[in-house]
Parts: structure tokens; C-alpha cells; sequence
């Protein structure tokens, strides 16, 4: 399972009863910390209106192909690539019947051919309509298709008959959102390795109040650490102050400083396949700490010195371990980034080094996107703008690519 924290979920409405349901489930999703755009479907306005939806997930609802303001802003292929998934709830017979066939006839169902994102389908309807044997042809076409469906609840319905057809509770849906499905050949490098990820800032007391630290919210080390785990890894997080929390099955270990930070690495590093250094580590920490509060200076004296020694490079420390193992690194920069990132990569001896600009606010620091470059020796790869859990799934895929053969070997080893 993985977090929700920053993705992108479009949540496609259709016209079933159970859509007077879908402003709890938009609720629930927003406060699983995920970013939501609702798309209905003209119908579905019957049931719930888009007043309704647009205040509870905080966006304008989108409902029409042909809307030209909508359609300036995030047109309907911008909205498919943004999307990290795509949960259609309730969807009707009639969806389904359209998606099975490819249609493309509105906004949603356009969307759902357009997306690389992982389409998630609850229908819900009457149980006759639902047992039918057209709509479970529909519904294996669509499994075949790679559509993931939600068996509906069975119970009382709304037309007083008794059978399959209740749209399942907002907890069922969102588990199901967060148990994406893992590209196989990914799987088949992750599946048992042991991974380390470090993630977040550190914090370097300056007094017992006031401490050195950064602007990292932690949020692309956990990303990488719930995809990693999501694929079948042992994922073990070292994560520094402030970093989400995260799924139980992940080995956490929380840190403050970079010297904490450095000896939790090395005492976990046993083992461990690949090592990926997310964090954003303070270079340097103040000598000697005051032990108690420091107080203003009289006026006459305006500055106050701190002398700072270097912290541990930490990343530097998993390379000269004698543990045969993938080492990755991440470079955060504000000017001439990729020269940086591919000098850092030779310095530190990385088998590769993901580089981001920092400078740009819609992506790294403290923001729920990111672009990034994947550095090796001899390939280098662009990932453009989307959610961090996005860019933590294509580094796996670069990984892959890279070090399959090699992390094979090691995991065999
Ligand atoms: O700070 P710098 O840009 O050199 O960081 C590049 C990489 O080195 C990152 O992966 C970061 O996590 C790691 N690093 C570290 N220990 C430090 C400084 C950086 O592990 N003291």
C-alpha cells in the first residue's frame, strides 16, 4: 500500500444513484492529502450537483468535452497525462459498455483512453442490470483491457431489490487506490531487494530552540520509499524531521540531525541492494551547540558568530562501505543544474544522480510535483512535470533499465 500525499486523482462521476455518495468519498480522498479534479458525466448532475462537488474537492467540476474556458486552462489530453490515477465511482452499465468498446463519446470517457494512469472502476447499479450478462462481458473486456475493477457491495439497493450493485465505502475505493498495480518487469528487479531511501531535511541546533535546516518536505524520498515497496521491495526510510508518515510495512527510522542521520544509515546498511539518497542533508552544523537558550545581544553588538564544522557525507560513506551495492543520489540545484548533477555524480562516485531545480517553485522543495533528470554514466534521461509518486515510479522504471541486471545479481548473491 502507498500513501495518497500529493497525487493526482481524477474522480469520474457517473449517473448511478450512488453518486449523492461521492462528496463523502471526495472528502475522504482530500483528506488522504490527494489532489482531486471531479469529471461528471452530463447525467450524473441528476444525482449530485457540480455546486456541491466543486465545494468539497475545491476545484470547478469538469462535465463537458466542449468546454472552451475549461478546456484553456487543462485541456482534456493535459488532464489524462495529469492524472496518477483515474477511479470512476459510481460507474454505470453504460460506462462500462463504452469503455469495454473504446468509445471516446465525452469527457470522461475520452480521458480514460487518453491516460497512462492506472483506471480504477466501481460500478454500481441495480443488481439485475449488474448480473446481466452483457455488463460482465463488458466488465472481463475491461480487466483484460488492464482496467482495475471494484467488486460492488450486495445488499438492500435504492429500487427496493435485494443483490450486487451497492457502490462499496469510501475506505474500499481509496485501499483500492492505494495498491496500484507494478509493471512486471519492475517487479521482477524489486521483488525481495532491500532498498534504503533517506527523505526530508535535517536539523542542526544552533540552542536548545533554534535549529540550521531546509526547505525538503520529505515528500519525493517517500514517494520513491512507498513505490519501492509497492513493487515488492524491503524498504527501510531514514527520514529526517517533518517527513509524512508512511505505510507501517516500511522500516521507518526517524532522525534529526545529520550525524543521526549517518549513523542510522550505517547501521542498517547490512544487506541493503540499493541505496537512495533522497535527503536533503545539511552540509554543515554548528561546532558547539549552546546548552542553553541564546540570549540577544546588547545593542552595541550586532552579530553573533557560529562557527560551522562539515557534517558526514553520508551518501559518500555507502560508496566506501565494502557492501557491493546500487548507489543513487539526488542533486537539488538553483543554476546551471545539469552541469552540477553530472559533476556531483563522478565526485561521489554514483552509479546515478537525479537532478532537480530547486529554483523553480511549481516543482521540488516543499511542492507536490516535480521534473527531474536521471544521470548515469552514459544515458540521461528527462521525466517532465508531475506528482513526486509519479516521478518515484519512472526512477524506478530507469532503475530497471540501468541496474536490473546488476541488482539481479545481487539479490542472488
Ligand atoms: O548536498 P549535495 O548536493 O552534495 O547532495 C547530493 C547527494 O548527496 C544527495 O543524494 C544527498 O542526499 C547526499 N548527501 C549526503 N550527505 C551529505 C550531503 C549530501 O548523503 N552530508
Amino acid at each position: 500500500m502507498s500513501s495518497l500525499v500529493g497525487q493526482h486523482i481524477v474522480l469520474g462521476i457517473t449517473a448511478g444513484v450512488a453518486a449523492y455518495k461521492t462528496p463523502a468519498l471526495v472528502r475522504a480522498l482530500r483528506a488522504a492529502s490527494a489532489e482531486i479534479q471531479v469529471v461528471m458525466s452530463t447525467n450524473a448532475k441528476k444525482f449530485v450537483t457540480p455546486t456541491t462537488l466543486q465545494a468539497v474537492s475545491g476545484q470547478p467540476v469538469r462535465d463537458d468535452l466542449w468546454d472552451a474556458k475549461a478546456e484553456a486552462s487543462m485541456g482534456h489530453i493535459e488532464l489524462a497525462r495529469w492524472a496518477d490515477q483515474i477511479l470512476i465511482a459510481p460507474a454505470t452499465a453504460n460506462c462500462i459498455a463504452a469503455l469495454a468498446q473504446g468509445q471516446a463519446y465525452d469527457l470522461l470517457t475520452t480521458i480514460c483512453l487518453a491516460t497512462e494512469a492506472q483506471v480504477v472502476v466501481a460500478p454500481a447499479m441495480n443488481q439485475r442490470m449488474y448480473l446481466h450478462a452483457a455488463t460482465q462481458q463488458n466488465l472481463s473486456a475491461l480487466e483484460r483491457l488492464g482496467y482495475q475493477i471494484i467488486d460492488p457491495d450486495h445488499g438492500e439497493q435504492a429500487c427496493g431489490e435485494f443483490g450486487p450493485g451497492r457502490l462499496p465505502d469510501p475506505e474500499i475505493l481509496i485501499d483500492a487506490l492505494t495498491t496500484p498495480t507494478v509493471d512486471p518487469e519492475i517487479a521482477s528487479v524489486f521483488a525481495g531487494l532491500s532498498v534504503m531511501v533517506t527523505a526530508g531535511p535535517t536539523r542542526e541546533a544552533i540552542d536548545p530552540v533554534r535549529f540550521i535546516s531546509n526547505h525538503s518536505s520529505g515528500l519525493q524520498g517517500l514517494s520513491l520509499a512507498e513505490a519501492a515497496l509497492n513493487a515488492g521491495a524491503q524498504v527501510t526510510l531514514v527520514a529526517g524531521p517533518g517527513v509524512p508518515a508512511c505505510n507501517p510495512a516500511i522500516n521507518r527510522v526517524d532522525v534529526i540531525s545529520a550525524t543521526d542521520m549517518h549513523t542510522a544509515v550505517q547501521n542498517n546498511l547490512h544487506g541493503v541492494h540499493l541505496f537512495i539518497g533522497v535527503a536533503a542533508v545539511a552540509d554543515y552544523r554548528v561546532a558547539k551547540p549552546a546548552e542553553q537558550k541564546i540570549k540577544k545581544k546588547p545593542s552595541d553588538q550586532s552579530h553573533l558568530d557560529l562557527r560551522l564544522i562539515e557534517n558526514p557525507d553520508i551518501i559518500a560513506s555507502v560508496v566506501d562501505s565494502d557492501q557491493e551495492l546500487v548507489v543513487i543520489g539526488f542533486a537539488a540545484e538553483t543554476h546551471d543544474t545539469l552541469n552540477h548533477a553530472r559533476d556531483k555524480r563522478q565526485r561521489k562516485g554514483l552509479h546515478a544522480i537525479v537532478v532537480n531545480d530547486v529554483s523553480d517553485a511549481r516543482i521540488g522543495f516543499n511542492s507536490p510535483d516535480n521534473a527531474t533528470t536521471f544521470i548515469t554514466d552514459n544515458a540521461e534521461v528527462s521525466l517532465p512535470r508531475q506528482s513526486k509518486l509519479a516521478i518515484a515510479n519512472n526512477l524506478l522504471q530507469q532503475i530497471t533499465d540501468n541496474f536490473g541486471t546488476e541488482l539481479a545479481g545481487l539479490k542472488d548473491s
